[in-house]
């Protein structure tokens, strides 16, 4: 069955005929092109998927997209303001927190999530918000400088 989805992916409003057997993820990568959104497991567990749906970080590979339905999603392409990347993206880069780069576009989103709540939060708070993120190279302890970094660096208003 299609139906009309209305949604705002990365500012952009959208009104298209989907599938409504798709993913949100399906939606994204496929009908959008915005194929900075990873498949890793398809089933909900890995985080490489996430992205921000209405303010809170999903695994959209398990979101039916007419969930998304009026909804205002934001993925990694949307995070670079005029050519210039996010602290948290630039703060990945430096401290060595990507590897083979697959989690990253995940990692950053669930982060971004939490930032968003919490601009200053501990290191078990950010392992918590990434514990639904797997990464098979960096061992973690990167990406959590990284997210600690990019947060002190967003509390001084460098954006
Ligand atoms: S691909 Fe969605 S959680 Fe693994
Ligand atoms: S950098 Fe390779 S899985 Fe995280």
């Amino acid at each position: 069955m299609e139906r009309v989805l209305n949604i705002t992916v990365n500012g952009r409003k959208i009104s298209k005929l989907v599938d409504c057997e798709l993913s949100l993820l399906e939606f994204l990568r496929d009908e959008l092109h915005l194929t900075g959104t990873k498949k890793g497991c398809g089933k909900g567990e890995c985080g490489a998927c996430t992205v921000i749906l209405n303010g809170k970080a999903v695994t959209s590979c398990i979101v039916p997209v007419m969930r998304a339905d009026n909804g205002v999603v934001t993925t990694i392409e949307g995070l670079a303001q005029g050519g210039k990347l996010s602290p948290l993206q630039e703060q990945f880069i430096l401290k060595g927190a990507i590897q083979c780069g697959f989690c990253t576009p995940g990692m950053i989103m669930s982060a971004k999530a939490l930032l968003d709540v919490n601009p200053d939060p501990s290191r078990e708070e950010i392992k918590e918000a990434l514990g639904g993120n797997i990464c098979r190279c960096t061992g973690y302890q990167p990406i959590e400088n990284a997210v600690l970094s990019a947060a002190e660096i967003m509390r001084k208003g460098e954006k």
